[in-house]
């Protein structure tokens, strides 16, 4: 798939946050042709463990049938429509209807009907009645799913987006174990808001997160006596790729060198143990590695609504005697309305790491970035309810839309970064938000 000029795209108009119309919209033209992540396999290991998740507008029990396969059935009999599985998660061979006892087998099949013999016609049509099933694909432990028939192969429709998800998945050596299941929480503000936010923006980290880094939450400085520089002036590079996809990553050079200055004998994974760097590097293809080295962060959007978020620190969050590590969350930003998502998050540990490291992750990210984070997301759900309340309020017409064109001319073309997709050097840029806007107008088309 190749890459495609992405800087179309400058203003939004503001309804496109707010209102249900639009969001009726994305319904059909947005979510129901995107593949869309539901989970991890890890949270369905064994057959009959299931998962009940969100697929576009509709609920889906995420089951592993007796056959080992994992399916993704909508939540609703197809007697009356009454919502089949009420927990969230849990393990059966079966899902028994509370209304009239209609029972569906863990692949979807109607199992069993009471009365059916003696009170339905005799060509009743039980397959007819079996669960609809979405499509499912598993990619390295990510549960990704589709209504859509037509649309692409998973794997067509990454493109180039997956070469950066693998390499941040190869620089930990090995599997990824998913911690538990998601936290989930509920924030005000539609869909888009908070995941334009993981697409690139190193913007608001000077103000929204002033506080944060001036406690030193990164730590002050790396394992090997460079800077740790989170957030305020890494060198940024933003990738666009085909499909609305974007990766924003922020790298630690000494002050007055650029990316191209790294050492390619000697690769810096900040947040893993330097002992374990070369073995590290080893793992990777030299171009993921000069992906991978000196980056501080990295973070994105698969569009439309899953994101992820990897992030190294030297010092766990309010002591001063922890040290390094680093983490991974993927979340899915579930619409509830058009004025409100639902958030999920899993945080993926490396199972290459040790025990001590891995616990360490997992509290960092909770610590942070999560539903009960302390900093980062308090700070990032303020913004984005403010943001909510102001364009709920402004009358039609009164205020122009929002704008996307921070960095325009101003940020490098990065001709010889290693990954795919269009890679800008600059580290205040709206690059990767007009890539994500472009590909989802491109969907929308005109609203009326
Ligand atoms: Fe489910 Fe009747 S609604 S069995
Ligand atoms: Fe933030």
């Amino acid at each position: 798939m190749p890459s495609e000029k992405v800087d179309s795209v400058t203003t939004v108009g503001r309804r496109a946050f707010v209102d249900d119309s639009v969001l009726d919209i994305e319904w059909g033209r947005v979510f129901r042709p995107s593949w869309q992540l539901l989970g991890f396999a890890g949270e369905v290991r064994e057959p009959g463990d299931y998962i009940v998740r969100t697929l576009g507008r509709d609920e889906v029990v995420v089951v592993r049938g007796e056959d080992g396969t994992v399916r993704a059935l909508h939540n609703s009999c197809t007697h009356r429509g009454t919502r089949l599985c009420r927990a969230s998660l849990g393990n059966t061979a079966h899902l028994r209807c509370s209304y009239h006892g209609w029972t569906f087998a863990n692949d979807g099949r109607l199992a069993g009907v009471p009365a059916l013999r003696s009170a339905y016609p005799p060509d009743f049509d039980r397959a007819a009645h079996d669960l609809p099933a979405a499509r499912v694909v598993s990619r390295r432990g990510f549960l990704f799913a589709t209504w859509d028939a037509e649309a692409p192969e998973l794997e067509e429709y990454l493109g180039e987006i997956a070469w950066y998800l693998d390499a941040l998945l190869d620089c930990g050596a090995g599997e990824w174990e998913v911690c538990g299941p998601p936290q989930r929480v509920r924030a005000r503000g539609n869909w888009k808001i908070p995941t334009d936010n993981f697409a690139g923006d190193g913007y608001h980290m000077r103000t929204t997160h002033r506080i944060a880094l001036d406690q030193g939450i990164y730590g002050d400085t790396l394992a090997d006596g460079t800077r740790g520089r989170a957030g305020t002036d890494l060198v940024g590079v933003n990738i666009a790729t085909a499909g609305g996809h974007s990766v924003r990553a922020g790298y630690v050079v000494e002050d007055g060198h650029s990316l191209d200055d790294r050492d390619p004998a000697a690769p810096q994974f900040p947040g893993y143990p330097p002992e374990r760097w070369a073995e590290l590097a080893a793992a990777q293809t030299p171009e993921q590695v000069r992906f991978t080295s000196h980056c501080e962060v990295a973070h994105g959007v698969v569009f439309p609504n899953t994101v992820f978020l990897s992030v190294a620190h030297d010092r766990a969050v309010g002591t001063d005697d922890d040290p390094l590590t680093r983490y991974l969350v993927v979340r899915s930003h579930v619409p509830i309305g058009a004025r409100e998502t639902e958030c999920l998050y899993w945080t993926l540990v490396p199972t290459a790491m040790d025990a001590e490291w891995r616990r360490r992750s997992y509290r960092f990210q909770a610590r942070t970035q999560s539903a009960g984070g302390i900093l980062f997301e308090m700070d990032d759900f303020e913004n984005f309810a403010r943001i909510d309340a102001a364009l709920a309020r402004s009358a039609p017409g009164r205020a122009g839309p929002v704008d996307l064109t921070l960095g325009t001319g101003r940020t490098t073309a990065a001709p010889g970064f290693p990954g795919p997709g269009h890679a800008e050097t600059g580290t205040f840029s709206e690059h990767n938000q007009r890539a994500f806007y472009r590909r989802w107008a491109e969907l929308v088309g005109e609203l009326p």
